[in-house]
């Protein structure tokens, strides 16, 4: 492929390609190797029309590592301002000779039309309520480091998967690499075509933790959300939240995972989300990794 727009459109070998080209890439850093000549001549753009810490970071960290050259754009202080559209923005960019756009937008399905404006290669950084690829291949790659191989292993991903892009990739990418996924939310939380989904349902967290082997708990998307989907911050708590009690219901060797950012106390508590059992901080590590393999598959090595 030569865009990542959809995790969805990553076949099992493509999908293990990216994974084992991020270990291997992993072990040269550990090396103490910072930085590698790959793409030296190569141009890679960030363009962020959604606001973001780790993704727009580890995608600027990861092209440097690898010898491009980055721009970063973000609509906040652009010409976005004055009205210019996203076609105009993106050739004003492929003018400055893009080879990889990554972009982040708040409308779902705008990487695909940006697909259709550059020659680079497109990398989807998180569209409206719809995919955020890196995101599933660097929890996939979080899992398989603590875990081992993902086949056969049980994921819960509970919380607010009707404005949920990370949901949305992470069933679709897990499904594909083997693992069985349930989601938990409230009715309200979850979208009406989730049937189609590749994956279980379930509406009670306690029953699903004990058989859990990873549990990732998202954000509650209050920037997306309309006061009816939601019943109240405590009620959310008591029933979703991943608190201290809920936490000793999974097996021993169960991972806590979130993609951040949290709402600590709401989704997950404050324990939980720093405990020796959590991946998060290792997840923004693996980010770097992940994004770098992609880069590198995308535009430097073998195709993925
Ligand atoms: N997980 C994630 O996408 O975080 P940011 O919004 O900070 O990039």
């Amino acid at each position: 492929n030569r865009h990542l727009i959809s995790a969805g459109d990553l076949a099992k070998d493509d999908a293990l390609l990216i994974l084992d080209t991020a270990e291997e890439l992993a072990r040269v850093s550990e090396r103490s190797i910072k930085k590698l000549p790959t793409l030296r001549g190569r141009t890679v753009v960030n363009l962020f029309f959604e606001d973001s810490t780790r993704t727009r970071i580890s995608f600027e960290a990861a092209a440097k590592r690898l010898s491009a050259d980055v721009i970063n754009f973000s609509a906040k202080g652009s010409s976005v301002s004055k009205g210019e559209s996203l076609k105009d923005t993106a050739l004003t960019l492929e003018a400055m000779g893009a080879d990889a756009v990554v972009i982040r937008h708040s409308a779902s399905g705008a990487p695909y039309r940006l697909a259709t404006w550059v020659h680079g290669s497109v990398v989807n950084a998180g569209d409206g309520t719809h995919e955020h690829p890196t995101q599933a291949l660097l929890d996939a790659f979080s899992m398989r480091r603590r875990l081992g191989s993902l086949e056969g292993r049980k994921v819960t991903i509970v919380g607010d998967v009707l404005h949920s892009r990370v949901a949305r990739s992470n069933v679709l990418l897990l499904h594909t690499l083997g693992a069985e996924v349930t989601l938990v939310a409230p009715p309200t939380l979850l979208p009406v075509s989730v049937g189609a989904w590749p994956c279980e349902v379930s509406y009670d967290l306690d029953a699903v933790l004990p058989k859990s082997d990873a549990v990732m708990m998202l954000r509650v998307q209050k920037e997306r959300m309309n006061a009816a989907y939601f019943p109240s911050e405590r009620e959310y708590s008591r029933r979703y939240g991943l608190d201290r009690d809920r936490f000793a219901k999974l097996p021993d060797d169960a991972i806590v995972m979130h993609p951040g950012p949290m709402n600590r106390g709401m989704e997950i508590a404050a324990e939980v989300a720093d405990s020796a059992r959590s991946t998060i901080v290792e997840q923004v590590a693996n980010g770097v990794t992940i994004r770098m393999a992609v880069l590198y598959l995308l535009l430097g090595g073998e195709t993925a």
